[in-house]
């Protein structure tokens, strides 16, 4: 048996389907999709989940039409304004993985500040993957290693590449959920994911609940992990 796993990503997919079924735009969705990470936040902490990664951007979401990126780019503003204060009351520290660089100047002063903010918060940690790409946190990591020790013959291990890469400071990621049952990584966390557990479900991410993630921990600690080994 495991027990609570001590950090969990989450893709959370499929605000646009959601609000379409509700004939509203897509921003609706991208709101209430907002709003919702203040609950499975919450929940995550009070069950004792030390890390929780959030997949807010990622390097392809340029993609989309510039009016949805704009709003997107606008969302922490949006959901710090409204729930800041309830993250310090329940101790929880604000971080954030990706390239800061290319980010609109406002974006990146919103997500300071609440990290600034949160700073000694210690029951957990919410970390906002933003402008995160699974490729660029590697290249990132072998170009600092690179600019680090230069040309040498110094045999890097695993373990030591870990300490370049965006999340080096957090606990090994034990679980991944994507919701919208889609099957894909989609550039998320990919040096990360390599023993994570992972669950698909079937509901979008503004209507994935407190109990869902109830129910996906308590599965998750009925598993036997065996990291390639037997049990
Ligand atoms: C995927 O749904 C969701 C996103 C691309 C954005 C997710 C971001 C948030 C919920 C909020 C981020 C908040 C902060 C504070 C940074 P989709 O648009 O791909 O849905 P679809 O697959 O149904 O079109």
């Amino acid at each position: 048996m495991s027990s609570v796993p001590q950090h969990i990503a989450i893709i959370m997919d499929g605000n646009g389907r959601w609000a379409k079924e509700q004939g509203k735009p897509r921003s609706y969705g991208h709101l209430k999709g907002a709003e919702n990470i203040r609950n499975i936040a919450i929940k995550a902490s009070e069950m004792g989940v030390k890390v929780l990664t959030l997949y807010a951007f990622s390097t392809e979401n340029w993609k989309r039409p510039a009016e949805e990126v704009s709003y997107l780019m606008n969302l922490p503003k949006i959901f710090f304004d409204k729930y800041l204060e309830e993250l310090m009351a329940n101790d929880i520290r604000v971080q954030m993985i990706g390239r800061k660089e290319g980010l609109p100047e406002e974006t990146v002063s919103i997500l300071d500040r609440a990290i600034e903010k949160t700073a000694g918060n210690q029951s957990m940690t919410l970390v906002f993957a933003v402008n995160y790409g699974g490729r660029s946190e590697i290249v990132d990591a072998v170009n600092r290693y690179v600019s680090e020790y230069g040309n040498t013959e110094h045999q890097l291990t695993e373990e030591e590449f870990g300490k370049y890469l965006y999340t080096a400071d957090y606990p090994e990621l034990e679980l991944l959920i994507r919701t919208s049952l889609d099957y894909r990584i989609s550039n998320f966390l990919l040096w990360q994911l390599s023993y994570a557990e992972m669950y698909f479900i079937d509901k979008y991410w503004p209507e994935f609940s407190p109990e869902d993630l109830e129910k996906i921990i308590s599965d998750f600690t009925g598993r036997h992990r065996r990291f390639g080994g037997l049990e």
